[in-house]
């Protein structure tokens, strides 16, 4: 049994978040105006909401002027997609997201591909992606990116080490697998992309020096799929019923975290490890938007 430590999201995100806020003052300081980030919110979902407002919030608290932008759920495809064409041409705006999931009625495809790549701080443009996969300069999906920083912050070693990501997302689990094997720190792993059609997945996992958990299913992971001093990347996030709470709820993650934690050299949890990170590398991307 290993004595694990965690890696902090929060801890790592507020010392990054400090650098970005003097990053922020330089850039005001040369050219008169700080960055400048927007969000659009479609529809009515909470989380989706949350997600946003929290976004906004860290604008704040880093010095970068945000707006939010809250379209009804009946918006026309079209018209979110000549919002994106105004955004896109906005001189004041460095970068802009729109928020997913889209209404149904609304191909997020479509809009994604309409939004300006130098503008795309999401990193989820083909372009980007592209870039991301050839090692050139782009904007790097938020949570995989998030990730990366979280373990150089920790110096995680990943060298040889053989990577499992569990989840094939186009927003997580495939960017994840690409920045893992890249030739560089953090990276140079061996990586294999689990998903629902895997076969005999505890056996795979069980091989996994890293395991990232991505596929959004509550404490999937348990204690017999981890091998003993394994560094796990929790990426889930899901509320769950619990009356001996105030709140009625509680929230966790992909992996059941008590088992797991004792078998773990390094466990990042739920609340507290991903989360934080992934709205400091949108944070980032807006500054380096800001500063090109
Ligand atoms: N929905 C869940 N995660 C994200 C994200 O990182 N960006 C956007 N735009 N929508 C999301």
């Amino acid at each position: 049994m290993a004595t694990y430590q965690l890696l902090d999201g929060k801890r790592c995100g507020d010392a990054l978040r400090a650098e970005i806020a003097k990053g922020a003052l330089e850039v005001r300081s040369g050219r008169g105006r700080g960055p400048h980030l927007a969000a659009v919110l479609v529809g009515n979902d909470g989380a989706s909401r949350t997600y946003v407002e929290a976004k906004v919030k860290a604008c704040e608290e880093v010095g970068f002027r945000s707006s939010l932008i809250t379209l009804p759920e009946t918006t026309t495809e079209d018209d979110l997609l000549h919002r994106v064409k105004q955004l896109n041409k906005d001189k004041e705006l460095d970068g802009f997201i729109v928020q997913l999931p889209l209404p149904e009625h609304i191909d997020a495809d479509k809009v994604t591909l309409a939004i300006t790549p130098d503008k795309d701080v999401d990193g989820f443009h083909p372009e980007n992606i592209g870039r991301m996969v050839l090692g050139l300069p782009g904007f790097l999906p938020a949570t995989p990116s998030g990730i990366v920083e979280l373990l150089r912050h920790y110096h995680v070693e990943t060298a040889g080490k053989h990577c499992v990501v569990i989840g094939r997302s186009h927003i997580v689990g495939t960017p994840m697998s690409i920045l893992m094997s890249r030739n560089a720190y953090p990276g140079n792993c061996t990586v294999t992309l689990a998903h629902s059609r895997t076969k005999d997945l505890p056996t795979l996992t069980r091989q996994a020096d890293i395991l990232i958990a991505a596929l959004g299913k509550p404490e999937f992971v348990t204690a017999d799929m981890v091998k003993d001093g394994a560094v796990v990347v929790d990426v889930g996030i899901h509320r769950i019923a619990d009356a001996a709470r105030k709140s009625g709820f509680r929230l966790v993650g992909d992996v059941k975290f008590d088992e797991v934690a004792p078998k773990c050299s390094w466990i990042a949890p739920v609340p507290g490890g991903v989360g934080p990170m992934t709205i400091t590398s949108l944070l980032l991307n807006t500054l380096k938007a800001c500063q090109r």
